[in-house]
């Protein structure tokens, strides 16, 4: 099975729509060669999203960074799936390790958001991983594998290929460090082999999974060379279209 490999950026809280805009018009010219095999996403700021959706070129597909499960109602501040699907947005990250840290986000939670995205027509980019002392404490698939149960709770073996997994470990996350690929893939191909418990084998090799944390241009093509790798979910280094450009270019192999 060949998966289309994915290369996502999130933004998280930088850029006023006149900067994402800036950043659509330098990847206006060279966007016509990037490579039709593979997806591209930009996760931007809710302000950025309409600049975005007029500017940015066809190839990059848009993306938000949270949303709220319900349809709609007193939630002050909160944004929902229509929403964002009215703009254009077809990719959703959910879980990410930020909003389960500094907002308490519980793995219920994540899986309500979950459901929502894909009930809505979008994609989830559902964030998983472990912290610091998780690591230390040897316990990284067993705080993985509460996070997956939580997160696909409703998701069923056809919505596989429309579901998109991001290990991140949490201390690789704007840290510089990495784990190595093979570790990186280690845990992608124990992902993989939970999701085909799940659902079998055909609907596993369906799932996309990204590595994220720390990735950039020069170390990318380390973590797209391992089997069970389909992409990135990449945060600093996809600020300055430039290095977008360039990890766009190694994911596809160089033909973007
Ligand atoms: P980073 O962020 O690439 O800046 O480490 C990744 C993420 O938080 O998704």
């Amino acid at each position: 099975m060949k998966r289309r490999p994915l290369l996502i950026g999130n933004w998280k809280m930088h850029k006023t729509a006149a900067e994402a805009r800036a950043f659509a018009a330098a990847l206006a010219v060279p966007a016509v060669r990037l490579a039709s095999t593979a997806d591209y996403v930009v996760c931007a700021p809710y302000t950025a999203l309409h600049v975005l959706r007029v500017t940015l070129p066809r190839a990059v597909a848009l993306g938000a960074q949270n949303v709220h499960p319900a349809a709609q109602g007193a939630f002050t501040g909160e944004i929902s799936t229509a929403m964002l699907h009215e703009l254009g947005v077809r990719y959703v990250i959910v879980g990410h390790s930020e909003r389960r840290r500094l907002f308490a986000e519980t793995d219920a939670w994540v899986g309500e958001k979950t459901a929502a995205v894909l009930a809505a027509g979008m994609r989830p980019v559902v964030c998983l991983g472990e912290d610091e002392t998780e690591r230390a404490a040897g316990v990284t698939e067993t705080v993985i594998e509460r996070q997956l149960q939580a997160a696909l709770a409703t998701v069923t073996a056809d919505q596989a290929a429309e579901i998109v997994l991001a290990y991140e470990p949490v201390w690789a996350i704007g840290s510089g460090r990495t784990p190595l690929p093979e570790d990186a893939q280690a845990v992608a191909g124990w992902l993989r082999a939970q999701l085909a418990e799940r659902w079998g084998t055909a609907a596993a090799a369906r799932v996309r999974i990204l590595y994220g944390g720390s990735v950039n241009a020069d170390n990318l093509g380390g973590f797209v060379a391992q089997p069970d790798l389909d992409g990135a979910l990449v945060g600093g280094a996809s600020l300055d279209p430039t290095s977008f450009l360039q990890m766009a270019h190694v994911l596809t192999g160089g033909n973007a």
